[in-house]
C-alpha cells in the first residue's frame, strides 16, 4: 500500500468508485456533482491509499474553526474517510486517517473532529464523542411562534454565494464548528431536485436567515437541511415561517438548534406524538452523538479554556492511542506522556513534565478532550474509569468545569 496526495486526474475515476461502492453522493451521475465535488476536494487536503496501482481509499479534511467558549480555535474537520471493496479490513484507512491528522498536529492546528459513521473506530486514534444531538419531528401547526409579519423571499440553487455569505455571521455558540462552507454547501445543493430555500433579507438586499430543505412529497415530511440565523430572533422568524407552511405540511424533522429545547414551543407536545406514532408523519424526538474530536495542541486548547471558579493543578499522565497508527517518520508522535496541567480564571495551560507536589490523572486524550469541552462530567468520567485520579480532585474538577453544552452542529 502507498500512501499518497490525492491526484485529481489520475484518482478522480478510481475515487468515484469508491463512493460508489460505499453508497455516498454518486458522482457519476451528473457533471453538476463532479464540479460540486472538486470544489469541495480543493478547498481542504486529500490523501489516498494506492492499492495495485489504484486509489482504493481516500481521506480529505477541511480548515476551520471550533468555538471554545468565546475563543475561536483553529480546527481541522476529517470529512471523509471511505475504502474500496477490495481494500476493506487491511488497515489503510486507519493508518491514512492517522497520517492526515498528524499532519494537522505538526502544522499546529488546535483540534481536530468529524462526524462518525459508527462509535469505536475513531477512538483508536483519540477521538472522544460530543454530546447528543436531537433531531425533532414536529407538526408545523402545533408551534407555538408569532405569525409571519412578512413574506420570506424564495432561494434557490443559484443563490448559493449568497446562501455561503450568510454563514459567515451565523450564531456562534460553544461548541460551533465552521469550516469554508463553499464546497460543502454547493456539494449538498447539488445533491438534490427536491430541495428548497427561503430566507429573509436586510435593508441592503443581504441575506439575514434562511433555511434550506427538501420536500419528500406534497405534504412532507419535509426535512431541514440547515438553518442559518445570526440570532434568537431570526430563528423563531424561520420557525414561523415553517409555521406558516403547515396548512398544507404535515411534519418538518431539523436538527434541534443550540441552547433551545423545542418543546418550549409546541402545542400539546404528547397528545399529537401518541396520536401520530406510527404514521408517516409521526412527531418525535430523537438523540445520538455522531461527532467526536480530539486536541491536536494542549497549549492552545487549555489557553482558550478561562474558569471563572478558581484555580486548580494538578500533573496529567496521559495515553494517546493514536501513535500506534503513526507512521515511522511521523514527526509529531501524539500527546501522550507526562503533563503539568493548570486551570485559571485569566488562562490556563500545560506544559511537559511533572510535579511530586500535586496530584495525578491518568486518561486518554480521549477523554481529556470531552472533559475540557464539557463533553462529559470529571464525576461521570471518573465513574466508567476514563480518568483516574483522586477523589478530592475530582470534585474539585467538578466544581471548576461547569461548561455550556459543546454541540459541533452541522459541519460548515
Ligand atoms: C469505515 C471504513 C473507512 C473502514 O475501512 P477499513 O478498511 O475497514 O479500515 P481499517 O482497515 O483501517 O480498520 C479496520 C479495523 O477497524 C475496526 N473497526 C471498524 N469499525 C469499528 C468500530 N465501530 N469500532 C471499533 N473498531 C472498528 C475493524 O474491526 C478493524 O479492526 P482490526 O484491524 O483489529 O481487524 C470503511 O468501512 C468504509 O469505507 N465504509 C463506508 C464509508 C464510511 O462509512 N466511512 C466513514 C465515514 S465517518
Amino acid at each position: 500500500m502507498i500512501y499518497r496526495p490525492y491526484d485529481s486526474e489520475r484518482d478522480e475515476k478510481a475515487v468515484i468508485r469508491i463512493w460508489q461502492e460505499c453508497g455516498w453522493p454518486d458522482l457519476k451521475k451528473s457533471k453538476k456533482n463532479r464540479v460540486a465535488f472538486r470544489d469541495w476536494v480543493s478547498c481542504g487536503t486529500a490523501d489516498v491509499v494506492e492499492f495495485r496501482g489504484e486509489a482504493e481509499s481516500l481521506v480529505t479534511s477541511h480548515p476551520g474553526s471550533i468555538t471554545m467558549l468565546d475563543t475561536a480555535l483553529s480546527f481541522q474537520a476529517v470529512t471523509s474517510v471511505t475504502v474500496g471493496r477490495p481494500m476493506r479490513r487491511m488497515g489503510g484507512a486507519g493508518e491514512l486517517t492517522a497520517m492526515v491528522v498528524s499532519r494537522a498536529a505538526e502544522e499546529g492546528f488546535a483540534v481536530s473532529g468529524l462526524g462518525i459513521f459508527d462509535q469505536g473506530f475513531y477512538d483508536k486514534l483519540g477521538f472522544g464523542n460530543f454530546p447528543y444531538s436531537r433531531t425533532v419531528t414536529v407538526d408545523p401547526l402545533t408551534l407555538i411562534v408569532p405569525e409571519l409579519k412578512r413574506p420570506p423571499i424564495r432561494l434557490t440553487k443559484k443563490d448559493i454565494s449568497r446562501m455561503i455569505e450568510n454563514t459567515s455571521s451565523r450564531f456562534n455558540h460553544h461548541g460551533l464548528v465552521k469550516i469554508p462552507p463553499e464546497g460543502f454547501m454547493r456539494l449538498m445543493v447539488e445533491q438534490s431536485d427536491d430541495c428548497f430555500g427561503l430566507g429573509f433579507e436586510d435593508n441592503d438586499g443581504r441575506l439575514s436567515h434562511h433555511l434550506w430543505a427538501k420536500s419528500n412529497g406534497p405534504h412532507g415530511p419535509y426535512e431541514v437541511w440547515w438553518m442559518v440565523y445570526r440570532d434568537y430572533e431570526g430563528l423563531i422568524e424561520l420557525l414561523s415561517l415553517i409555521r406558516n407552511l403547515g396548512d398544507q405540511v404535515n411534519s418538518f424533522k431539523f436538527r434541534e438548534p443550540w441552547g433551545i429545547q423545542i418543546q418550549d414551543l409546541v402545542k400539546r407536545p404528547f397528545r399529537t406524538r401518541d396520536i401520530s406514532t406510527g404514521g408517516e408523519f409521526a412527531t418525535s424526538v430523537s438523540a445520538e452523538s455522531t461527532k467526536q474530536a480530539r486536541i491536536l495542541n494542549m497549549g492552545k486548547v487549555l489557553s482558550a479554556l478561562r474558569l471563572p471558579a478558581g484555580k486548580i493543578r494538578f500533573n496529567l499522565d496521559m495515553i494517546d492511542p493514536i501513535e500506534d497508527f503513526l507512521p515511522v517518520g511521523s514527526a509529531w508522535r501524539g500527546l501522550g506522556g507526562e503533563w503539568i496541567v493548570t486551570l485559571d480564571e485569566e488562562s490556563s495551560g500545560a506544559v511537559r513534565g511533572s510535579d511530586g507536589e500535586l496530584p495525578v490523572m491518568r486518561t486518554s486524550v480521549n477523554a481529556l478532550t470531552r472533559l475540557v469541552f464539557g463533553a462529559a462530567t470529571p464525576r461521570w468520567l471518573s465513574a466508567t474509569g476514563e480518568i483516574q485520579a483522586p477523589a478530592d480532585l475530582v470534585c474539585r474538577l467538578d466544581e471548576v468545569l461547569r461548561l455550556p453544552v459543546p454541540d459541533m452542529v452541522q459541519i460548515f
